[in-house]
C-alpha cells in the first residue's frame, strides 16, 4: 500500500512538472484552475473588499506589470505565475486580454 502511494505520488509530481497543459497551453483552463479562486468568474468579477478588479480585458502590459511588482499581489498569485511556463503565461495573457 505504501508503495502504491509512492507510485501514485510520483506520477502526480511528474505530471505536474512536465505540465499536463504544456502542449496545449489552454489559457482559459489555466486561469480557471490557478487564478479563478481569487479572480472569480473568469476574471470578469470585481471584488472591491479584496482589492480585486475586473482583469478580463486588461492589456498584456497591464497583466505582466501585475507580476513585476506594480500591484501588491498576494504570494499565491505570484507562485502560481512562477510555475507557469512561458507558453502557459502567454496563453493566460491571451485569454485575459481578449
Ligand atoms: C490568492 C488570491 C489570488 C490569486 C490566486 C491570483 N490573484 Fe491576481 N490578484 C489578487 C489580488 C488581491 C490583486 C490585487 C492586488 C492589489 O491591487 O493590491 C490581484 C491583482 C491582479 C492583477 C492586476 C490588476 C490590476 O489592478 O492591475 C492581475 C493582472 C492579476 N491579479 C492576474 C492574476 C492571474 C493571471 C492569476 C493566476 C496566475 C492570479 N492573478 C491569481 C489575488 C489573486
Amino acid at each position: 500500500m505504501k508503495r502504491m502511494m509512492a507510485v501514485a505520488v510520483s506520477a502526480l509530481i511528474l505530471s505536474a512538472s512536465t505540465g499536463v497543459f504544456a502542449s496545449t497551453a489552454d489559457g482559459e483552463a489555466l486561469f480557471m484552475s490557478k487564478c479563478d479562486k481569487c479572480h472569480e468568474e473568469g476574471g470578469t468579477k470585481a471584488i472591491p473588499e479584496d482589492d480585486i478588479k475586473v482583469i478580463k480585458g486588461m492589456s498584456a502590459d497591464q497583466i505582466t506589470a501585475a507580476f513585476n511588482g506594480d500591484v501588491d499581489a498576494p504570494k499565491k498569485m505570484l507562485k502560481a505565475w512562477e510555475k507557469f511556463s512561458d507558453a502557459e503565461r502567454a496563453a493566460v495573457i491571451e485569454y485575459l486580454s481578449k
